[in-house]
């Protein structure tokens, strides 16, 4: 949610701004804008709508080849997307430059105060308070870093402030409160940015910063202080993935590139997982086993697509480990009081690792007393630096707003979790625990057979792309596989679409269901309780009223063949870990109806990646 870079180095920094800002125009399209050191101050451009349109502006009215500058691309809180209301914004006097990414919750006050005192402000954003707060500390004779952690003392809510003084033409001061703000250590040149993605083509050296900390930093060093003052440290580390798994490779979208990279993601996810003496181990783990065989619950809580994934882990986890485990709607999680000791096992998902709902329920969790797992795709992000322990996902980096590679690793990370618990607890033992493993190791194949059988999806979205609604049907774990298919369908295409738990159907969704409309139904494998036959009746039931059905159902089952109107045929798979094969058809089947309507399937509206405010 919102992208910023700040560059200051022997490169063109107009080239270096715009290349950081098309990699994290996923983050926020619905301005952008840039501003760097010129030899009689500063010069800025910036445009409402797409990245283009700045690149349009540059390509006429080009800045000044400078060697200091900020940019940014922007996903709109206060204020509408206008040419206005775009970063960077500059101080009357043109001194100071500014970008913003968060909310400023007391920015009205704020304002009236600049305003009582004369100050006239050029737009509606709550960023541009810090901007004249900075210049008016400035105007007073402080210098940059002293004005930043001067106004960053008075902000509440959350911002990462990346500025530059016309003054300093070797300085910039980046500042940061719960939102995301990352370092890239060049030879002779320094990048600031909210995300690798920004940098990675100039260096993988990555400096990871804690909250509520002012860096100033120069071409050839950076200093890091809390807002007092206070010398405060990084912590270093080393970017493992290249430029090329930033691209989009030949595909026509980076989702549809993410959605064929899920076979390795998953592989990935699943890798050195098993010691020497086939234990099974996960990354970062610093909570003791007899503290994690001491809990009595587990709450996952996490947003959206990760959220999901969460409601998939639940029944793996209570299967495997006999704990009663929770799955809470992360920006719900805080504001009810839950009941949280510190007997809780409180397992947060998060792709990003920067979500604000889910940054708060992990501090919330803490405060109660509660150990915190972290599942999550990104190195250096928050929301595992804040957490006691996490289990990287290594999906690379996931670029498509819509999420994809992240689900089935997410998915596959909390099977993880799973076995582990139930590893420690001693409620599955270590051959059992092998044979699931085993099983979980040749999911990427069956992944793969299901993404090279996708040619009947295309013909399928060409038929329904033009259906006003869709609904999705699943009963256990394929009931989050159905939230997740009316949950991409609804972001990339704009179509109305709903997921519901198949037996709750004819508690009252059912009165949706009318001639023609699709219904997807997902069919557990054959052989277990009698979900499986339940199903079937579900799938009766809305095919009766005219519904036309789109099953997914393991290969070899043809019990459901009559009341199929369009069979997708998924590679054999326990019932748990069927998500990870019943998920992909849906995922290209949104993936291709977007492309057919014409939608930008990356960047689809009103979206961002990596939600920062709450
Ligand atoms: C949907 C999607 C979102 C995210 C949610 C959480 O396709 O991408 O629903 O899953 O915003 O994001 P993370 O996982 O970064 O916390």
């Amino acid at each position: 949610m919102c992208g910023i870079i700040g560059y200051v180095g022997p490169r063109n920094a107009q080239n270096v701004l715009v290349d950081a800002l098309r990699r994290m125009e996923y983050r926020g399209y619905d301005s952008a804008g840039i501003a760097v050191e010129a030899d009689d101050g500063l010069v800025w451009r910036k445009k409402a709508g797409k990245l283009t349109n700045l690149e349009a502006e540059l390509a006429e009215h080009p800045v000044p080849e400078s060697h200091l500058g900020i940019g940014h691309t922007r996903w709109a809180t206060h204020g509408a997307p206008t040419d206005a209301n775009a970063h960077p914004h500059v101080s009357a006097d043109g001194r100071v430059a500014l970008i913003h990414n968060g909310i400023i919750e007391n920015f009205a006050p704020l304002r009236a105060e600049l305003e009582a005192q004369g100050v006239a402000f050029l737009s509606q954003t709550d960023s541009e308070v810090a901007a004249q707060l900075v210049a008016r500390e400035i105007a007073g004779g402080a210098g940059l870093a002293d004005a930043m952690r001067a106004v960053s003392r008075r902000l509440e809510g959350a911002f990462t402030l990346v500025a530059i003084d016309a003054h300093d033409p070797d300085l910039l001061v980046a500042s940061r409160r719960n939102s995301p703000l990352v370092m890239g250590v060049g030879e002779g040149e320094m990048f600031v940015a909210s995300d690798v993605a920004a940098f990675i083509e100039f260096t993988r050296e990555a400096v990871e910063m804690g909250q509520d900390v002012v860096v100033e930093v120069r071409r050839d060093g950076w200093r890091g202080t809390d807002f007092e003052g206070n010398e405060v440290e990084g912590k270093p580390y080393h970017v493992d993935w290249d430029l090329s798994a930033a691209e989009k490779g030949g595909y026509d979208w980076f989702m549809r590139k993410e959605i064929y990279e899920q076979p390795q993601a998953v592989s990935d996810t699943l890798l050195g997982r098993f010691d020497a003496d086939r234990q099974l181990t996960l990354d970062e783990i610093r909570i003791a086993p007899a503290e994690l065989r001491s809990i009595d619950k587990i709450v996952i809580v996490a947003c959206g697509t990760a959220y999901y994934a969460g409601l998939v882990a639940k029944y793996a986890i209570e299967h495997w480990t006999r704990v009663p485990c929770e799955v809470e709607i992360a920006s719900e999680f805080r504001y009810r009081d839950p009941i949280i000791t510190p007997r809780t096992l409180v397992v947060t998902i998060s792709q990003s690792g920067e979500t604000a709902d889910t940054l708060m329920a992990v501090r919330h969790a803490r405060e109660q007393g509660a150990k915190v797992i972290a599942i999550c795709n990104t190195n250096g992000s928050t929301i595992p630096r804040e957490s006691d322990a996490v289990i990287y996902t290594h999906a690379g980096p996931e670029i498509g707003v819509a999420s994809t590679k992240g689900f089935l690793t997410q998915v596959t990370a909390c099977y993880l979790l799973g076995l582990y618990l139930a590893q420690v607890r001693g409620t599955k033992f270590g051959d059992e625990i092998a044979t699931i493993m085993a099983e979980l190791e040749t999911m990427p194949a069956k992944i793969q057979q299901v993404l090279d059988g996708t040619e009947d999806l295309h013909a399928l979205a060409r038929e329904l792309h033009q259906v006003p609604s869709v609904l999705f049907l699943g009963r256990h774990v394929g009931y989050p596989v159905a939230l997740e298919g009316a949950l991409k369908l609804k972001e990339i295409a704009y179509l109305h679409a709903e997921g519901f738990p198949a037996g709750e159907l004819k508690h009252g969704p059912i009165a949706l269901v009318e001639e023609g409309i699709p219904v997807f139904v997902v069919v557990p494998p054959q052989g277990r309780d009698q979900l499986h036959d339940k199903v079937i009746s579900n799938i009766q039931e809305v095919r009766a009223r005219g519904a036309r059905t789109i099953v997914l159902v393991e290969e070899g089952d043809a019990e459901v063949e009559p009341y199929a109107d369009k069979l997708i045929r998924l590679p054999k798979a326990s019932t748990l870990l069927q998500p990870l094969l019943a998920t992909v058809p849906l995922q290209i089947f949104a993936c291709e109806v977007a492309t057919l309507l014409g939608h930008d399937v990356d960047q689809p509206r009103n979206l961002a990646k990596s939600v920062t405010v709450e």
